[in-house]
Parts: C-alpha cells; structure tokens; sequence
C-alpha cells in the first residue's frame, strides 16, 4: 500500500515536487504540552523510550499536531550501547550518563556485538509496529541510528562534553583497541537498521552528531570505513547520513554516495551547492536559533533557505530543536516551507 504523502520519498528519489517536505529533528520531545504531559506521568525518559504503545503515541504526535512530511521513531541513540552490555541513564536537566565507561581491552572484549546484540532491543521493534498502526499509511517513518564515532565517544566519555577529550585521546593512544571497538559498534549498528527496516521504516538516518570534534584525517581513519560498511549493508531503504560539523569530510562523506546528505548552519547551502553536493539531495539546514526570532524573520529564511538549495532538499534544522522554542515559532516554520510552491 502506497504512502499518502510520500514528498519525502519522492524528493529522495530525486523526482520534481511541489515544495520541500520537512520534518525536525527532535520534533517529538519537549517543544510538545502532549508530550510533556505523557512524560511527566513516568519515571523518565527511560520509561518512555522502553514503553512501545508510548513511544509509538509521542512518535506521532508531531504528525497529529504540527502536520510535518515525515515521522521518526521516538527512541535514542543510546540504546545500542545498552544492548551491547554498557546501559545509560538519563540524568534529568544534565543529560546521558553512563555508570560504566570503557577503558580497557577486557571491557570491549565482552561486549556482545551484531544481531545478538540488536536483537536484545525488541521494545524498538515493537514500538515501531505500534507506529505503523497508528500512522496508518499517512507519512513515511524515518528510523535512525547513532554513527560508529559518536556512540563510541559517549562509550567512552560516559557523558555529553563540549571536547569528548577522552575518547579523542583514545583514538590516538590506543587505535588498534578504538578499532576493534568501532567495528563491535559498526556491526551492532547494521544488525539494528536491519532489525528496524523488517519493522516497517521507510528511511533511515545516520547520526554522526560529534563528528565535527575531529579532523579529516581522524574522520578518515576512524569514520568513513566504519560508515561505508553500514552505508554498504542498507540496500533496502534510503540513507540519510547527518555528520554534524563535518565539512572537513564533506567529499569523503559524499563519496559515500548516501542518498541524503545532512547539513548543519555552519556550510550555507548555496557554498554546500556550489562546492560539493550539485545534484545530492541534502537536508538541513536552518539554525534552530532562528526560531527564538520574530516570524517574519523565520519567513525570511526559509525562502533564503529553500531557494539557496534549489531543489532536492529536504527542510530541516541544522541540528534538534531545542526544547523552550516557541511552539507558535515551530508552527510558522511549518506553514512557511509547507505553502512554498518551486
Ligand atoms: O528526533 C526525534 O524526534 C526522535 C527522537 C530522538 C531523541 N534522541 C529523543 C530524545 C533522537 C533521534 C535522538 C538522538 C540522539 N540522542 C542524538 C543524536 C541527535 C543529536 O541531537 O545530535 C544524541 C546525541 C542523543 C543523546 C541524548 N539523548 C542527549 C544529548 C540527550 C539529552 C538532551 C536533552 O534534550 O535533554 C538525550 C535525551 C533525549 N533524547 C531527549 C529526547 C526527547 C530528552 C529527554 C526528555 O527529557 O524528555
């Protein structure tokens, strides 16, 4: 059965559409009374995420109430580490902490790896069949993973950093071990999209979300190989790869031929067009900043927006819409890319 708005599926695949579908990162979470009110009522996030009818419920809601082009499965990237042997909480108003990081050979050694680690996420595939059923056939539903580096970085840092200094320091002092570790998590991730694809997404996206803490040469030795293989392994659905703050890499990562490339603020697109991806479909890119301004300036930059990527794009942030954005704010964003016409 087709999907009634497919204009994610058909920008994807590179047709002429009307107008640039949208969908935001983050758009279920906080921005949303609904699902603030869902979350209040549980023990945290955690609850949340492991809870399928619920996650399935705050998965859709952004399609209910703010009418985006698409729907991501509400989780977080984090659950892989978990199903590997290395759980996380999720530490109210600070963010991910891990109890236990990992420092040492013995450690990576017995962390379990590839389907027997992604099949321990059953509550994922669950709720994505919760979604399907309430979504009907309405939009197409993204899935997603945490890339090789960034899940490592949180693996061994054990919490956000504005550096990630120790998992950095590790690549250099220990690369074999960082190797060993990046494929552990590279083959649990491909095994997990596999997983998550038999469930029903349509798309899925590669979040690289530190990958603009490194350089190109780190970013070739430890990213692209590890991303290759995953972009390699998905043949059944579209990719969509997000290495955020990455421009450094930006020809390796189009290398890798990904069907979507995703964009921060920090590249323009009219320098990401006329530098790189000519043809590539992208997606970003506007600064979630923006939506704490005056509407008339959000119009504005979208139709700068759009018509900087002229055609094959996808609207997005730049990066997660941040929690206290005005939900007036997020709603003219929509309208605005919404009634576009090319
Ligand atoms: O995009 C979506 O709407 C889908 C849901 C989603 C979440 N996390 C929900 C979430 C996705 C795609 C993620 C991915 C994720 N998680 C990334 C990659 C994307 C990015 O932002 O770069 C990263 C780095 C994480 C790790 C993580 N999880 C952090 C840093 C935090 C705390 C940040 C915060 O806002 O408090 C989380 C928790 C988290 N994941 C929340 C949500 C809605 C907030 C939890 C809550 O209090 O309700």
């Amino acid at each position: 059965m087709g999907i009634e708005n497919d204009l994610l599926l058909r920008t994807i695949a590179k047709e002429k559409v009307e107008r640039p579908p949208i969908w935001l990162m983050r758009q279920a979470g906080r921005i949303l009374p609904e699902y603030r009110a869902i979350r209040q009522s549980l023990s945290g996030f955690i609850e949340l995420v492991t809870t399928p009818h619920l996650a399935a419920e705050v998965t859709v809601q952004p399609v209910d109430i703010l009418g985006v082009d698409a729907a991501i499965i509400f989780s977080d990237i984090l659950v892989i580490p978990e199903a590997m042997g290395l759980p996380y909480e999720l530490i109210e108003k600070k963010g991910p902490y891990f109890p236990e990081t990992i420092s040492s050979a013995s450690q990576i050694e017995n962390l379990l790896q590839g389907e027997k680690a992604a099949e321990r996420l059953t509550y994922v595939y669950d709720a994505l069949t919760h979604t399907k059923r309430l979504l009907g056939n309405r939009v197409p539903l993204i899935g997603f993973s945490g890339a090789p580096w960034t899940l490592f970085s949180y693996m061994l840092e054990g919490q956000g950093s504005k550096t990630f200094s120790k998992a950095k320091a590790f690549l250099y002092k220990e690369p074999k071990l960082a190797h060993i570790l990046l494929d552990k998590i590279t083959e649990t991730i491909i095994a997990y999209l596999r997983l998550k694809i038999q469930s029903g997404v349509d798309v899925v996206q590669v979040f690289d979300s530190w990958a603009g803490l490194l350089n190109e040469s780190l970013y070739k030795e430890f990213c692209i190989p590890y991303l290759r293989r995953i972009r390699e392994s998905i043949t059944d659905v579209p990719v969509i790869i997000f290495s955020k703050g990455a421009y450094f890499a930006m020809e390796d990562i189009i290398n890798l031929s990904p069907d979507v490339i995703g964009i921060d603020w920090t590249l323009s697109a009219a320098a990401f067009r006329s530098d790189h991806g000519h043809d590539m479909v992208a997606q970003g890119n506007l600064d979630p900043c923006v939506l704490y301004g005056h509407p008339e300036h959000i119009t504005r930059q979208v139709t700068d927006t759009i018509n900087d990527f002229g055609g094959r794009h996808i609207f997005n942030l730049g990066h997660g819409v941040y929690p206290d954005t005005p939900l007036d704010n997020v709603k003219h964003l929509i309208n605005q890319v919404q009634s576009y016409r090319y």
